[in-house]
């Protein structure tokens, strides 16, 4: 294999970027509603997203540094201000309505009016639950850690996850069937892949 190598320091921001987010896939999505302090209805999805811990359970997702004049994203911003959010599971059926909220547009614009999802009170947090999504996390904020202090940087949210809401028709038990959550993954640039495709592998004792 001839194998070519890149150090951070040698190549741009731009396409160290582009090696990370093709290597580092599927990525999955965090559909993040937020609250900002008049109420306003915010939805942007991040796909540096994991989860990090059951118990206690802990999600985390990035807020990277935008180029301009206003780093700090809306939902960042919201985050750092309310404390709370909800992670909403994203669906190959509302993929579109989810991009239409990534676009950059004024903190004063309801995202979901801007995209027709729709909200649903959630129970033990302010900000709303996506209706069409079958896998929701309400989430309290645990912890931040800023990475760098520019674009390509960002903030790493952690998350406790105060309560679980999934669809009862993807449930089984507590096992959940990826052929009805139909969860949507981020490769690098526009591309994304559906949960279709998979394998089973049994770990050795
Ligand atoms: C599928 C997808 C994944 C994204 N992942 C991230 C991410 O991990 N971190 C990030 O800062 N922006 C990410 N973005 C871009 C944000 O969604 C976008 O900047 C959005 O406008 C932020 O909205 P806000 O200002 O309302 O928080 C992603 C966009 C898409 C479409």
């Amino acid at each position: 294999m001839p194998m070519l190598r890149f150090d951070p320091g040698g190549s741009s921001a731009a396409d160290i970027y582009k090696l990370m987010i093709g290597m580092v896939v599927p990525r999955p999505i965090a559909f993040v509603s937020s609250l900002d302090e008049r109420g306003v209805r915010n939805l942007a999805p991040f796909s540096y997203f994991m989860a990090c811990t059951a118990d206690p359970p802990v999600v985390c997702f990035v807020s990277s540094f935008r180029k301009g004049e206003t780093p700090t994203k809306d939902t960042l911003r919201n985050v750092l201000a309310t404390k709370e959010f909800v992670v909403n599971i994203v669906s190959e059926e509302f993929a579109d309505k989810m991009n239409l909220t990534s676009a950059e547009v004024p903190p004063e614009i309801d995202e979901f009016e801007l995209s027709g999802l729709t909200p649903v009170a959630s129970e033990l947090v302010k900000p709303p639950r996506v209706g069409e999504s079958r896998a929701q996390m309400e989430c309290r904020l645990r912890q931040i850690l800023q990475i760098g202090e520019h674009p390509g940087g960002g903030t790493i949210v952690f998350g406790d996850v105060l309560r679980f809401h999934v669809d009862a028709e993807v449930l089984d038990g507590y096992k959940i069937d990826p052929d009805k959550l139909k969860a949507i993954g981020r490769m690098g640039g526009p591309t994304y892949v559906r949960t279709r495709d998979r394998f089973d592998m049994i770990r050795p004792k």
